[in-house]
């Protein structure tokens, strides 16, 4: 039992700066360098308990967050210093397949790898983690996840929140399991999922953050490894009022339009980012809780409460707001025939896609989209009463339907383009996306990082050559 729910403040992740500007050779622009080194370090989660040993990027867990203007290259040296290999892969960007962080490209212990990205995307949140083969869970688990995020001028040209770690603040929420001596419970056995009873918000388990009456932004990601959340946000003094927020942003950057709402669903590797107006509840404290019942873990009696926000101070002249319409979000190319069908599958003990697994090397490559070209792809879910959310590399898609399960497609996600869909159990979820602007082998997978470890993840070639 953790006895200090809501006593230890939010922690905010500090800003990586760049150690050189080099010149690209041939564009002759500047191009950020970064280094981060993946190292051990102890984290003293139990205050009546020994500390847990990580590993993590920049020896802190999340790692540093990187913000870089759109349009900026940036190139990030990681050395492992950690005791597993690693690969890394920043999730949201479209890089080359060289530096995508390709689950056996791996990096060993004593190695580095240069990573180059090109950021010429639209303003997102994007997170940078391991993906290394078979150990991506342990890695991430471990403490190897951090945010990235991109600005862009359309985006900084709108009046809303802003400032990083004083309006505009990442909540990284992770779930983990500790034993009695204070270390963690080691996800590296587990063959289907490890949800953790331990809910952190930026490394923090269930912290609380002073905030004043105003509004704010909150990049929401789900880094946990297989805990997936229903949020919702609640007075203290009057349980069961929920107050609304706008859903502004998903994965790739801005909705169309805000979207208001009582009640975000996010799952693994989720980007959602929210604007929370605190004006009215000057001197209240607001519960940010968790709705989403995971059944193995009902027992445990705190995973229903993530953070607490604690109102004070007075009034403030807040001069942001969230317009009306947000930006015309660059829909892929409406399409109705379907290019793939793809079964996300439990058979024999096993994860597999459309009956293959990803050590089969010569049949993981279950797609061929012609660069430029824009496909539909229908995401089944056959796997019983599991999640799966469902990440492709490389594009941004429109989630188009969502058939057989309990939901349709929800406002949030359909204003929006994203890179994860929540495929819930017995649901086939239909998501459109151009393929572009690289070619190369990129993976999709399930980010149930046990799911993804255990081979529920393919391979597709964006090719220019014909058939
Ligand atoms: Cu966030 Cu292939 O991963
Ligand atoms: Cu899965």
């Amino acid at each position: 039992q953790y006895k200090w729910t809501f006593q230890f403040p939010l922690p905010i992740p500090p800003v990586k700066a760049p150690s050189k500007t080099i010149v690209n050779p041939i564009t002759g622009k500047n191009i950020l360098y970064y280094e981060v080194e993946i190292k051990e370090f102890q984290s003293q989660v139990y205050p009546d308990r020994g500390p847990a040993t990580l590993w993590g990027y920049d020896g802190i867990s999340p790692g540093p967050t990187f913000i870089v203007e759109k349009g900026t290259e940036t190139v990030v040296r990681f050395v492992n210093n950690a005791r597993l290999a690693n690969s890394v892969h920043l999730h949201g960007s479209y890089s080359r397949a060289p530096f995508d962080g390709w689950a056996e490209d791996i990096t060993p212990p004593g190695w580095y790898k240069d990573y180059y990205y090109p950021n010429s995307q639209s303003g997102r949140t994007l997170w940078y983690h391991d993906h290394a083969i078979d150990h991506t869970a342990e890695n991430a688990y471990y403490g190897q996840a951090g945010t990235y995020i991109l600005h862009d001028p359309l985006e900084d040209a709108l009046n809303l929140p802003r400032g990083y770690g004083t309006s505009d603040i990442p909540l990284i929420l992770s779930a983990k399991q500790y034993t009695s001596s204070g270390s963690l419970f080691s996800p590296a056995d587990e063959t289907t999922s490890l949800y953790g009873d331990v809910i952190h918000v930026n490394g923090q388990p269930w912290p609380f953050l002073r905030v004043e009456p105003r509004k704010y932004r909150f990049r929401f990601l789900d880094a946990s490894i297989s805990r997936s959340f229903l949020l919702y946000f609640e007075r203290d003094a009057k349980v069961g009022t929920k107050v609304g927020f706008d859903v502004i942003a998903s994965d790739a950057g801005l909705l169309n339009a805000p979207q208001r709402v009582n009640e975000l669903y996010i799952s693994m590797a989720e980007r959602y980012d929210v604007v929370v107006d605190f004006a009215g509840s000057k001197g209240e404290n607001i519960t940010l809780k968790n709705a989403r019942e995971v059944g193995a873990d009902r027992d445990y009696p705190d995973t229903d409460k993530v953070m607490r926000f604690i109102v004070s101070g007075n009034q403030v002249d807040d001069q942001s707001n969230v317009p009306a319409v947000l930006r015309s979000v660059p829909f892929p190319k409406p399409k109705s025939q379907v290019d793939q069908h793809f079964k996300f599958e439990r058979s024999n003990g096993e994860w597999k896609i459309n009956g293959v697994s990803f050590a089969d090397v010569a049949n993981r490559v279950l797609a061929r989209p012609k660069r430029g070209t824009v496909e539909v792809w229908e995401l089944e879910n056959s796997s019983g009463g599991w999640t799966h959310p469902i990440h492709i590399h490389l594009v941004d898609f429109r989630v188009k339907k969502r058939v057989n399960g309990k939901r349709s497609v929800l406002p949030y996600e359909a204003q929006g383009l994203k890179d994860v869909v929540w495929l819930g159990p017995g649901e086939t979820v239909t998501v459109e996306a151009h393929y572009a602007p690289w070619d190369g082998v990129y993976m999709f997978h399930c980010h149930n990082l046990i799911h993804e470890d255990h081979e529920m993840m393919a391979a597709f070639n964006v090719s220019v050559l014909q058939d």
